[in-house]
């Protein structure tokens, strides 16, 4: 008898080819829509593998329902949406997508960086509305990239990445890091800060962790307010690391210059919500990863450690 899969999302039909030649493959055929809790509920039931994505919360009860699971493949770096101590007790490995998401994400991290210093957004708008009437010596005037101090918390694959590209922009790289990097400090010529000296001192923060219990609401008023207030943050790691009320009263009352946000609290964030509506603000769909290369890769990757998985083989990259 042949393995049963059960895929989350559709994805590009030529990466099915091979996991079909060995599994038995059930696929919610929906590109927008995520699964539904009480479909995958029951689905859950007497399957091998799960290839799932962040939007998927695997836990305790759903495992529950997982009485032949073996694999769950997330087609992700980040694994927050999944309970690993629930998934370990039961003897379910666990696997993610780390690596071939890091350059993609780095440049996405610098990008929304130079579109909130230069206020690119902003100013497409006020030219699209009509609003420019004459050049003028302050107008849109933000701030500047080059020679800047950019400040990393969480020095990792995708931190590493951004120190590389922001040494082309002359900018001093300084980073924070639960566990300090010798070796990489010399490599890439970043220096060490304590995250509240590293607050005071960077133009720009980035935040690149893991979202956990440690790092959750990570950034709150008091570090908020430790910022210069010419500062911008980027998040590009998960909502939950920023404390969404306090950034946005930090923005809106200038306490900082501005913020871009690639990731929410609560996804996909609710078009009224009030960190929408600043001019300040540069907000994107948690689309770190979106290039079309990428992407294809983080599925091939997810399909072959399903695959491995299944087949009771060790999958390429495991977190549990
Ligand atoms: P990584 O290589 O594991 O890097 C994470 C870094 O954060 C590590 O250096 C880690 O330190 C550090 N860290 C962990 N907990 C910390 C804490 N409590 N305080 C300070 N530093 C801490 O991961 P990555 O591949 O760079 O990805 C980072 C995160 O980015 C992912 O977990 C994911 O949530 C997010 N992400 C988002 C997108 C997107 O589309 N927006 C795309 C990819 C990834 P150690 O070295 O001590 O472990
Ligand atoms: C995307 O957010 C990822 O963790 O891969």
């Amino acid at each position: 008898m042949k393995p049963k899969v059960y895929i989350t999302r559709k994805i590009p039909i030529d990466l099915l080819v091979e996991l079909e030649a060995v599994c038995e493959v059930d696929i919610w055929e929906h590109e927008d829509i995520p699964v539904p809790r009480h479909v995958l509920e029951e689905k859950i039931v007497n399957i091998d593998g799960l290839f799932c994505l962040l939007t998927e919360t695997i836990d305790q009860s759903l495992l529950d329902k997982a009485n032949t699971l073996k694999i769950i493949s997330n087609m992700a770096v980040g694994y927050n949406n999944i309970d690993i101590e629930a998934a370990k007790k039961r003897g379910i490995t666990v696997t993610n997508t780390p690596g071939i998401l890091t350059e993609t994400t780095a440049d996405l991290t610098f990008a929304l960086l130079m579109a909130t210093s230069r206020r690119l957004v902003e100013s497409a708008d006020y030219l699209k509305k009509g609003e420019w009437k004459t050049w003028s010596p302050m107008q849109l005037t933000g701030q500047d990239v080059h020679g800047a101090t950019l400040g990393i918390i969480g020095l990792g694959r995708i931190g590493e990445a951004l120190v590389r590209r922001a040494k082309g922009f002359d900018m001093t790289c300084i980073y924070y890091n639960r566990s300090r990097k010798p070796e990489i400090e010399k490599e890439l010529g970043v220096g060490y800060a304590v995250l509240d000296e590293l607050l005071k001192r960077a133009d720009f923060i980035c935040i690149l962790t893991p979202y956990t219990n440690e790092t959750k609401n990570l950034i709150g008023t008091r570090e908020l307010s430790l910022m210069k207030s010419t500062s911008i943050l980027i998040n590009t790691a998960r909502g939950g690391i920023v404390d969404e009320i306090a950034l946005y009263e930090a923005l809106s009352t200038k306490k900082i210059w501005a913020a871009g946000l690639d990731v929410f609290e609560e996804e996909p964030v609710n078009s009224n919500h009030r960190l929408l509506s600043l001019p300040n603000v540069v907000a994107i769909p948690h689309i770190g990863s979106a290039s079309v290369n990428t992407r294809r890769k983080m599925a091939k990757l997810a399909i072959e450690n399903l695959l491995l998985g299944v087949k009771n083989q060790t999958p390429k990259s495991i977190v549990v």
